[in-house]
């Protein structure tokens, strides 16, 4: 059976040393991300599937009142993201190796409070068991706590070839748009656990979805 620690190490064993440089240009939509959060003294944030903790550290250098934490499946990258945490001398940054749809806010952080605020930045398209994850994730979210998902969408208004080559480029890396995401999110907006906005960035290149806990 495929061990996603195992696979995502893999991947990433070589990756992790050009990863930053080469993402810059086509992982869209982050720093809009990072903006939005609208992160407040004193807040607990988590982002699942960290990679390199290149949000992390933006986030952990403009909120220095704040905590960040940060979980990968890849125990290579987070050495690669705590090697970029010590070289940015941020204190806020704690990082942890586990899985999106396997981790808690107690046994994996050893924390006593569900996190303010949750964010999954380009991870949820490698995640098989996406709604597992975002379901875990929302169980650790307090009450009337922030999820934000960015990631890549369907690429309907952009214009062919496009769309189909950025697929096959994105299968080369186990990333893929689930196609009823969008509609999961959804249905979470109509069963009133969350109200759901979700707002398409660069013609449908990637979306951003903002999930506001309820109760
Ligand atoms: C494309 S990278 C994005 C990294 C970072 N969030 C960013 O915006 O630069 C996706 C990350 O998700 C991690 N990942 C994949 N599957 C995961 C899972 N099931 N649980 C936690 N992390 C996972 C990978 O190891 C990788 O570091």
């Amino acid at each position: 059976m495929s061990n996603p620690h195992e696979n995502m190490d893999r991947m990433y064993r070589l990756q992790r040393y050009f990863y930053d440089l080469t993402r810059k240009y086509y992982l869209l939509g982050r720093d809009q991300l990072l903006e939005e959060m609208k992160v407040q003294a004193g807040e607990s944030v988590l982002e699942a599937g960290c990679g390199t903790a290149r949000n992390l550290i933006i986030l952990a250098k403009r909120h220095p009142d704040a905590m960040f934490y940060g979980l990968d499946a890849s125990a290579a990258m987070l050495e690669t993201a705590q090697a970029k945490v010590d070289a940015a001398g941020v204190k806020n940054i704690q990082l942890r190796t586990a899985l999106a749809d396997d981790f808690a806010f107690d046994g994996t952080f050893g924390l006593s409070k569900t996190f303010d605020k949750i964010f999954f930045s380009y991870s949820i398209s490698m995640i098989p068991p996406w709604r597992e994850s975002i379901e875990n994730a929302l169980k650790n979210l307090k009450a009337r706590g922030d999820l934000f998902i960015v990631d890549f969408y369907d690429q309907r208004d952009l214009p062919s070839p496009f769309p189909r080559f950025l697929k096959w480029w994105l299968m080369k890396f186990h990333v893929r748009f689930w196609p009823e995401l969008i509609r999961y999110l959804e249905c979470l907006d109509s069963e009133r656990t969350v109200t759901v906005t979700i707002t398409p960035l660069f013609r449908r290149y990637s979306f951003l979805a903002h999930l506001k806990s309820t109760s």
